[in-house]
């Protein structure tokens, strides 16, 4: 059985959007910033478990129904609870994963967004020799003004749209193998240029070295009076990540494994998507954390760290102007190559039931997802 929106034309090209889905502003905006927030190896560590231990069987499980359903989430999990003699209550697995889709991209868009103007910013020059001010007062005025906000939200959705209305062949597998080489090549260019110019050892001592205290317990105290309260919480952040840079829990992978071609080894197939996705994280680290402590700067800045943080760093250091412009560019690659995995879902759903086209179906989506995103520029002013 082959999908009505068409296959992908190998199980490279599988694999490469899919590992595209995975890789995005979870890997090198919000990974390295929580890691830092919640001080480095340990936390990576246990984020690695939850990856090996629940996001790969997940994620194999997204494919193989995908797979065998051929159609949209909410059509597969139909289709599949039919033949099975199952409950049609199943197909809510495939809603609640369109309803996700839509929360998670009406703020994806506007982050994205701040990474092309970040673009422009950095390729005008606008971030040379910036100060620590500097750096935060051209954040809160870009986050600060609802127009600007808007302007980059609206070009960012255009570009997922344009992608997705043009089919599964022409659209999405087009763009993946123009973005995930591009990307690869930028990100290893950044790594890069983070072991000349910045503190790698330092670096890589912050993503490696393992201190449970900081994830396990809180201690307080001296020697035999130490005593230790249990917190769950960065556990629970880590697991929470693993589900989202995986793009797992919402059907993204499960639409993208309905295109999959029949022969492909899905347990395989699987472990590579996980470990490149995990190689990129930690990639991304290496190219942001040796340039904020060669800097001086501190790791657990949050959301702000590659957006207020890293352009104190290349506003310093050589080649700054074209190496951070290149970060950013590489950022929205990342972005823009998730996002379509976002939409494609719901856009799959309403071309089977509705019969639309594509371009009606991911316009209307689109636009749906832009007015709530509305919703995310705005609460940051
Ligand atoms: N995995 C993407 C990231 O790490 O940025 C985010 C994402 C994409 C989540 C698609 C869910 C999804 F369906």
């Amino acid at each position: 059985r082959e999908s009505v929106h068409g296959m992908w034309s190998s199980r490279t090209v599988f694999i490469m959007a899919t590992i595209g889905s995975a890789v995005g502003l979870g890997n090198i905006w919000k990974f390295p910033y929580i890691t830092g927030e919640y001080g480095g190896g340990a936390f990576v560590l246990v984020y690695l478990l939850c990856i090996a231990l629940i996001g790969i069987p997940i994620m194999m499980a997204e494919i193989l129904l995908g797979r065998r359903g051929r159609s949209s989430p909410i059509q597969t999990m139909k289709r599949l609870a039919d033949e099975q003699g199952a409950s049609r209550v199943w197909s809510l697995v495939g809603y609640s994963g369109v309803i996700a889709g839509f929360l998670i991209l009406s703020f994806y868009s506007v982050v994205a967004g701040w990474a092309l103007a970040y673009v422009f910013q950095t390729a005008s020059g606008g971030l040379n020799a910036i100060t620590a001010e500097g750096a935060a007062s051209v954040f809160g005025d870009l986050v600060g003004s609802p127009g600007q906000l808007l302007v980059w939200h609206s070009v960012f959705m255009l570009m997922t749209i344009a992608v997705v209305a043009r089919g599964v062949r022409h659209g999405l597998e087009r763009a993946v193998t123009i973005l995930m080489p591009a990307l690869l090549v930028m990100l290893f260019v950044m790594v890069a240029y983070a072991y000349v110019e910045g503190d790698f050892a330092s670096g890589v001592a912050f993503l490696f070295n393992v201190d449970f205290a900081r994830v396990f317990e809180l201690c307080t105290g001296e020697g035999t009076q130490v005593s230790c309260r249990f917190s769950g919480e960065p556990m629970l952040v880590a697991m929470g990540h693993a589900f989202f840079t995986l793009s797992l829990g919402l059907g993204a992978i499960m639409a993208y494994g309905a295109y999959v071609p029949a022969h492909a080894s899905i347990t395989g197939d699987t472990i590579t998507i996980a470990i490149a996705d995990t190689v990129v994280a930690l990639l991304a680290g290496l190219a942001i954390f040796p340039l904020v402590f060669g800097n001086g700067l501190e790791p657990g800045a949050g959301p702000g760290l590659i957006f207020q943080t890293l352009p104190i760093a290349f506003g310093i250091m050589p080649g700054g102007q074209l190496f951070g412009t290149v970060f950013f560019v590489l950022l929205v690659f990342a972005a823009w190559s998730s996002s379509i995995s976002l939409v494609e879902p719901a856009v799959a759903w309403l071309v089977e039931v509705r019969r639309w086209s594509r371009l009606t179906a991911a316009f209307l989506i689109g636009l749906f997802a832009w007015i709530l995103g509305i919703g995310s520029a705005l609460s940051f002013n």
